[in-house]
């Protein structure tokens, strides 16, 4: 099915001024998408919908808890309202738990599985029921090398589970959304340099980290939109339930 002419990406996770969300919602506004943002940060939503729509992008911004099922529905009576259909989810919001096993909480367990998890699922259920409508989607998730190697000194066990609990749910979705002409696909970033790693790293950090990774640098986050752009693009309908590195062949298996 071909994309309609004016059509909608919504993104989450663009809140962070150096992270990955904002860099992809530039990257497919420039591709021609219209952009539905979604962050938790009200003044990150703000930030970004007023540069886009400076920018001449049509854009509509939600404060929403991707946890939260009355929050996501309430983000897509916004965008409903205010953009053209949806044909673009990627699922970019998350959170870290560098909580070493043996010190973790049920609490905090599952407030890292609500974050990475749920909330991506309930992403993908909103956006996929106006996907079907329309007979074409394409939906990107964010797992990470984590859930391969199970974590370092940033996240740990929590979030490796979490992660690979998004690559289950990216094959189910594969499965029962292609014959409507969605495809559902996940990247794992490896080391991508934003604040999700505590904070600026330093030049001595990443060279110690480009230390282990052939291409010789930690990714930024225009390696990761680059990505996003292809999967979400109409050429990438024969691509489905796939899991993509993009690593710098940190984990060549
Ligand atoms: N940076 C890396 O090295 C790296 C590596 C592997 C995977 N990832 C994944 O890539 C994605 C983006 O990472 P980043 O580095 O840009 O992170 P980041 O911390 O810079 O940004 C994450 C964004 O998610 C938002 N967020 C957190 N909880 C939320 C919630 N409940 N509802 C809505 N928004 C929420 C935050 O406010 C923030 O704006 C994440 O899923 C992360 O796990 C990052």
């Amino acid at each position: 099915m071909e994309f309609p002419a004016r059509r909608t990406a919504v993104v989450t996770g663009v809140g962070a001024p150096r992270g990955i969300g904002r860099v992809v919602a530039r990257r497919l506004a420039a591709d021609g998408w219209s952009l539905g943002l979604v962050d938790i940060s009200a003044d990150g939503v703000a930030e970004i919908t007023r540069e886009l729509t400076d920018a001449g992008v049509e854009v509509s911004g939600a404060v929403t808890d991707i946890s939260s099922p009355e929050s996501v529905a309430a983000a897509f009576e916004r965008f409903d309202a205010d953009l053209p259909p949806v044909v673009g989810l990627v699922n970019l919001a998350g959170i870290a738990d560098p909580t070493p096993l043996m010190d973790l909480t049920v609490e905090g367990w599952n407030r890292t599985m609500a974050v990475n998890a749920t909330g991506s699922l309930l992403m993908i259920q909103a956006a996929a029921r106006r996907m079907i409508d329309l007979g074409v989607g394409r939906i990107v998730n964010t797992s990470s090398i984590t859930a391969v190697d199970g974590g370092g000194t940033f996240s740990k066990t929590s979030y490796a589970a979490a992660k690979a609990a998004v690559l289950g749910l990216t094959r189910g979705a594969a499965r029962e959304l292609g014959p409507h002409g969605i495809t559902a696909n996940a990247i794992l970033p490896g080391p991508i340099d934003t604040d999700i790693m505590g904070g600026t790293l330093t030049d001595e950090r990443k060279a110690g980290m480009a230390a282990g990774i052939p291409v010789g640098r930690v990714g930024t986050p225009a390696d990761i939109a680059a990505m996003v752009a292809f999967l979400l693009s109409q050429d990438a309908g024969f691509v489905n339930g796939v899991s993509y590195q993009v690593d710098g062949g940190k984990h060549i298996n």
